[in-house]
């Protein structure tokens, strides 16, 4: 029997605990709990990426509440049973149906391999893992600035590039439908692999169908290619805390042969890192997507969320043009979605922090979700010394 030589053990506990480093704290959450604790009324947080109602208060979507009604009416004893590891297949079918705008009898399905994940963050960290296991690319391209776990995600993940579908965080701005075609057409012919990231479908125009355009149009091309998308519902069904996303490879026609293979290896990332997915949050949307009533609800409901956004972004660009200041700010209307980026300098950032209780993350960029903050950024930016 071997023996456990428990001195050696003692000596090196210490020293591995010793030697762990710090690593930075994420700006946006660390300092949404440092906003929690100001005692100012008037503080206000245009961190986090959540959408709020005019009141700055969390919006369950009624669609939302329906279905878990309805749900709860319907008592189901396999409710907190475990799904299968690549996921709910009902709830998959409804998410590819949303992406790519597919009827029944698509062929399109056939390309598809798909599994449900932690929400897009957890879509994006699969997908990663799956493109180092057996990609292997050299490289990662992603947009200058973009959502920071990218470039943690990818760390080693030939090449990928990360594109953003609709609503870029932080930017707010999109490609045109001619510079999509203009990046497949680079995809295809450099045999780089786009990995596209569906963060925000319905909150740049307010149509998650249209706003899906960049999906439909890679998924159709003449010569087919091979990408991979993570879907996030955290956003559009205001399901934040439920986790519910997917993460779908489309294929080429000729690797049908292949494909339960990579399911196999999906099924086995999963499995080994967290078994199986959460099911409420698939549940809901599942449940919303399947039935047109309450998915012609939704779709009113994502509609109305983009239309408030614009108009706080409407309301702000109002409050700040024309007051000499060293920006006209139009930028803050020609962008769409949840996120507004600024352009004011990271002690601009800090003063508005200190001083007013207002915070958002140093790099300029604005949940528009939040309140306006017109006369804060006014101050700050007559201020030469905060240049
Ligand atoms: C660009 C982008 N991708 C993916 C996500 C993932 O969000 P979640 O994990 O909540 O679905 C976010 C969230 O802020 C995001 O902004």
């Amino acid at each position: 029997m071997p023996t456990l030589h428990i001195d050696s053990f003692r000596e090196l506990t210490p020293s591995w605990v010793d030697a762990i480093p710090s690593i930075l704290a994420d700006e946006i959450f660390s300092l949404a709990g440092e906003c929690r604790l100001v005692e100012s009324k008037n503080k206000v947080d245009l961190l986090i990426g959540a959408y709020r109602s005019d009141d700055g208060d969390p919006w369950p979507l009624p669609s939302v509440l329906e279905a878990e009604r309805r749900l709860q009416h319907q008592g189901d004893a396999a409710k907190h049973e475990y799904l299968p590891i690549e996921g709910d297949p009902v709830y998959l079918r409804q998410a590819q149906k949303l992406l790519l705008g597919l009827d029944d009898q698509s062929k399109l399905f056939q390309r598809l391999v798909s599994v449900q994940t932690i929400s897009g963050s957890g879509a994006i960290h699969i997908g990663a893992a799956f493109l180092s296991r057996l990609l292997k690319p050299g490289c990662v391209w992603v947009s200058d600035p973009t959502w920071a776990p990218h470039i943690l995600m990818f760390e080693r993940a030939g090449d990928v590039i990360i594109l953003q579908v609709c609503a870029h965080n932080p930017t707010g701005l999109d490609l045109t439908q001619e510079q999509w075609k203009k990046v497949a057409e680079i995809c295809a012919r450099k045999g780089i692999f786009p990995f596209l990231d569906n963060a925000y479908q319905g909150f740049a125009t307010g149509n998650p169908e249209r706003d899906a355009w960049p999906l439909r149009y890679f998924a159709n091309m003449a010569n087919p290619i091979r990408f991979g998308v993570a879907q996030s519902f955290s956003k559009n069904f205001g399901l934040y805390g439920q986790r519910a996303g997917a993460f779908h490879l489309v294929l080429k026609e000729q690797d049908r042969a292949i494909q339960g293979n990579i399911l196999q290896q999906l099924q086995f990332i999963i499995r080994t890192e967290y078994s199986a997915p959460p099911r409420t949050g698939s549940t809901i949307v599942k449940t919303i997507l399947g039935d047109a009533d309450l998915k012609a609800q939704w779709l009113t409901e994502v509609s109305a969320m983009s239309q408030r956004l614009g108009s706080v972004r409407s309301a702000l660009h109002n409050g700040l043009r024309g007051s000499q200041l060293n920006s006209d700010f139009d930028h803050i209307i020609q962008q769409s979605g949840m996120f507004s980026y600024t352009g004011l300098s990271t002690k601009e950032v800090l003063r508005l922090r200190q001083e007013f209780h207002i915070y958002l993350s140093s790099s300029g960029r604005i949940s528009m979700a939040g309140y306006y903050v017109t006369r804060a950024i006014r101050e700050v930016q007559q201020d030469p010394s905060s240049k």
